[in-house]
This record gives C-alpha cells, structure tokens and sequence, in this order.
C-alpha cells in the first residue's frame, strides 16, 4: 500500500489526476473504473482540461462505473449516470458506447450478471478510482458481516442516506438501494486508487488502513491489494 500525503485537495487532485494521464497515456485503451460523490470532481475537471487542450485522448478509453442509485433512470438528475455525463463525459472525447454504468431500471438478478460478464469481456479494471464513504464504505458496498463479490443490489445504510441527502431535495427523496460493484470486481482490478479529503473522513480513514479487514469496514479490504495507492490531504490523514 502506496500512501501520498498532500497538503491539501488541489494537490491531491493533481496528483491523482497525474496517476489516470499516466495510465491512459501508457496504455490508450485502457479500461478506467470510475467513481462519484464530490471528491473527485476536482480530478475529472483536470481530465477534461487536458482533454481540450489535446494533451489526453480519450477516443479507445473504456470506463466503467462503480454504482448506480437503483429506481433512477440514467437523466434522472441525481443519477451517476447524469452526474458523470455533466462532470466528465461531456467534457471528453470518450466514444459514448465506450461507457458503462449499472442501469438504475435493470431488473436486479439481470443487471447484476450483465454488469459483471460486462466488465469480465472489457478484460476486467486497468486502473479503479475510489472515494470512501463516511461508514467506510467503497462504490455502495455498505458495512456487512461478510464481503459482497459481485454486482449486487444494497440496502443504503442510514449515514449514507444522510451524507447524501445534500443533492436532493429532501431526505425522503434519496433512493433507499442502489446497483454496485462487489468487492471482488473492485480487488481485481490492477490497479486501485483512492482519493480522501478532509477531516470529517479522518476517523474512518485511519480505521481503515490501520485497523484489521474486516467487511464492517469494506474498505480495510484494501489493505490487501497489491497495488493500492491512497492519496489523501493532511486533515484526511490527521488520525493516522
Ligand atoms: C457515495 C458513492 C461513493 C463515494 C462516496 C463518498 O455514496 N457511492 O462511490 O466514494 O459516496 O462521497 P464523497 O466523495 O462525496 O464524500
């Protein structure tokens, strides 16, 4: 486990994004497992700049996202599927067949399969971007008593609903379960990349990482990967 330290979210922004030029620069048609929520925003800001000024191609990239709320359609506005298209995907020149997003309105057994044998015939995840959860959890892969493998449908835990109830209009309107990779999609990719900013993540953060793994915090999983790299600013660290 590699772990950068910044100063702050601007420097760790730039650094992650360094990490994903570097990736698709050496291999143009990389797979790219992404992720939402605010903290990589600042990263796929970065991507579509270097993109206009035609520094980054996009055009063979493949990506595939780690979740979806389930009940929302891919314009719904708080779908991941908006959120990626407004923070990313509008902004790049990435083949629009070339994106991959578990479908909010599959039915659950079928779109679990689909989404799995998809990302098995893309050649499985390059490089897998991640944020963290406030209850430790990574894509929607909420704390459990065993480790999820697959895609699968998940009950939203409460301190889910209430981190994200802040892009809705009230908390009632926050999907209760959502489409996610498991965990075993996730440590298969080659490379994994989290980026953590902020105090109010330090707790979980240092839980995590210096904890034991367990699936009451799915991201201490993390600890056994082989090339996992964390960057987080220094109130993320503050724990450590
Ligand atoms: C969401 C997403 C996760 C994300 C997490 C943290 O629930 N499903 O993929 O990492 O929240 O979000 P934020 O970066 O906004 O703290």
């Amino acid at each position: 486990m590699n772990i950068v330290r910044t100063r702050d979210y601007e420097e760790m922004t730039g650094r992650a994004a360094d990490m994903i030029f570097e990736q698709v620069n050496r291999k143009p048609d990389s797979v790219l497992g992404l992720a939402t929520g605010s903290t990589p925003i600042g990263v796929y800001r970065q991507l579509a700049s270097w993109c206009q000024e035609g520094v980054l191609d996009f055009s063979r990239v493949r990506t595939v996202n780690l979740d979806e709320y389930a009940g929302l359609s891919k314009d719904h506005p708080q779908s991941y599927s908006y959120f990626m298209q407004e923070h990313l995907f509008d902004h790049i020149n990435i083949d629009p067949q070339n994106v991959h997003i578990p479908d909010g309105l599959g039915e659950e057994t079928a779109e679990c399969e689909r989404y799995d044998n998809l990302i098995r015939s893309l050649g499985g995840i390059d490089l897998q971007l991640l944020g963290l959860g406030h209850d430790g959890h990574i894509g929607f892969n909420e704390p459990e008593d065993h480790f999820p493998a697959g895609t699968h449908m998940v009950r939203l835990s409460e301190s889910t609903i209430q981190a994200n109830k802040r892009f809705f209009a009230d908390e009632s309107q926050v999907p209760r379960f959502a489409y996610t990779m498991g965990i075993s999609d996730i440590l298969q990719s080659r490379k994994v990349l989290m980026i953590v900013s902020g105090g109010d993540k330090a707790e979980i953060l240092r839980e995590a990482f210096t904890g034991p793994v367990t699936p009451r915090v799915p991201a201490s999983i993390l600890q056994f990967h082989n090339d996992f790299t964390l960057i987080a600013d220094e109130e993320a660290l503050s724990a450590f």
